[in-house]
């Protein structure tokens, strides 16, 4: 397929607003699950646990998992449990990450590790990582834990290629990749995978809702990477910026770095080497000058665009249509 072709049209996506509604039922009843089993009689793990999922955040995950088993014709407690799991891990991971990032903005509000400090977040962040294994023992399905087994790896891993990446200007966009396909990109696919799993589904529709979650994840990222350059701060609830103060090669500082005059990539080099957080401007002026917001959304709108291309060969239903609607707010989100 030509990866630039528009979404098609004839294939129906609902607006983010009836996809929430649509998903509303499940979701209240993962979020109750969410708030029932994080609770421990150590008190600081509660309260950090609480400010971070006090906090909101969208939920699109544990949504995506619930929507996959719903393409498939599935509705039950056993996915609620499920993506309660896939929630947990997410806000583990968010925990250690704004730690690694050094973050103090998350969803709105100050950043746990603002609040009680690196060491009470990281703890707490395997505390929500350990529960959602016993949440996911509970169901007692070895196909599923191998699956997050997997998946938690494969997250960590990427965390620490990051971690390898910083502040090294050469970074390209295949390293790049590599990195954001782990760190975030497995999650999608493991949430949908489950999702489809949970149903039922036969391993070919198993892998198509794998496929559909990865490029989902890759376009969700790269879009986050465009959003730390470009949002409104107060509506993605994060600081612009935190990418470049952390030294973190990114698509739209790499398309820059690869398309600025002399002058200009020297400059960028060093402002990423130092993760001068006082440079903001110029980086932007440059990243924009180059086109790299452009570039980088029209990367994530072909990948947008494979995550589609996977659902075709599904039963078109209401919950199919929910999963389309949500690739293509993923892309053109503000938040
Ligand atoms: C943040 O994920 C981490 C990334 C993968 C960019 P979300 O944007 O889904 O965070 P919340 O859960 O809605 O806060
Ligand atoms: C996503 O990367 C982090 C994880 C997948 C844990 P970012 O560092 O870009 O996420 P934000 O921007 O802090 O949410
Ligand atoms: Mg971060
Ligand atoms: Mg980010």
């Amino acid at each position: 397929m030509d990866p630039n072709a528009p979404a098609d049209p004839a294939r129906p996506a609902l607006p983010l607003t009836e996809v929430q509604a649509f998903a509303a039922a499940d979701m209240a009843a993962v979020d109750a699950l969410i708030r029932r089993r994080l609770a421990s009689d150590v008190v600081l793990v509660n309260q950090v646990a609480e400010h971070i999922v006090a906090g909101g955040g969208k939920r699109l995950r544990p949504m995506l998992l619930l929507l996959a088993t719903r393409a498939l014709g599935h509705q039950g407690p056993d996915a609620h449990q499920l993506a309660a799991v896939v929630e947990f891990i997410h806000t583990s991971t968010l925990l250690h990450d704004d730690v690694v990032d050094e973050s103090d903005l998350r969803r709105g509000r100050s950043t746990a590790n603002a609040v009680f400090g690196n060491a009470a977040s990281v703890l707490v962040g395997d505390f929500l990582y350990s529960r959602s294994f016993e949440l996911m023992v509970e169901l007692g399905s070895m196909p599923v834990q191998e699956i997050l087994a997997g998946t938690t790896n494969r997250i960590a891993e990427g965390e620490v290629l990051q971690l390898l990446h910083v502040r090294n200007p050469d970074v390209d966009e295949s390293a790049y990749l590599r990195v954001i396909e782990r760190k975030t990109a497995i999650l999608f696919a493991a949430a949908t995978r489950l999702g489809a799993l949970l149903a039922g589904g036969d391993e070919a529709t198993q892998q198509r809702l794998h496929d559909y979650g990865l490029n989902l994840g890759i376009a969700f990222q790269i879009a986050d990477d465009v959003l730390d350059y470009s949002a409104d701060e107060a509506a993605l609830g994060k600081h612009l910026g935190d990418d470049l103060a952390e030294g973190k090669m990114t698509l739209p500082l790499i398309h820059a770095m690869a398309h600025a005059d002399d002058a200009t990539r020297a400059r960028l080099r060093t402002i990423v080497e130092q993760g001068d957080a006082g440079a903001l401007d110029e980086a932007m002026a440059a990243i924009r000058a180059s086109g790299g917001l452009e570039y980088s959304l029209d990367r994530a709108r072909e990948y947008a665009a494979m995550a589609e291309a996977a659902l075709d060969g599904l039963q078109d239903n209401e919950a199919v249509a929910a999963l389309r609607g949500l690739v293509r707010h993923a892309v053109e989100r503000s938040a």
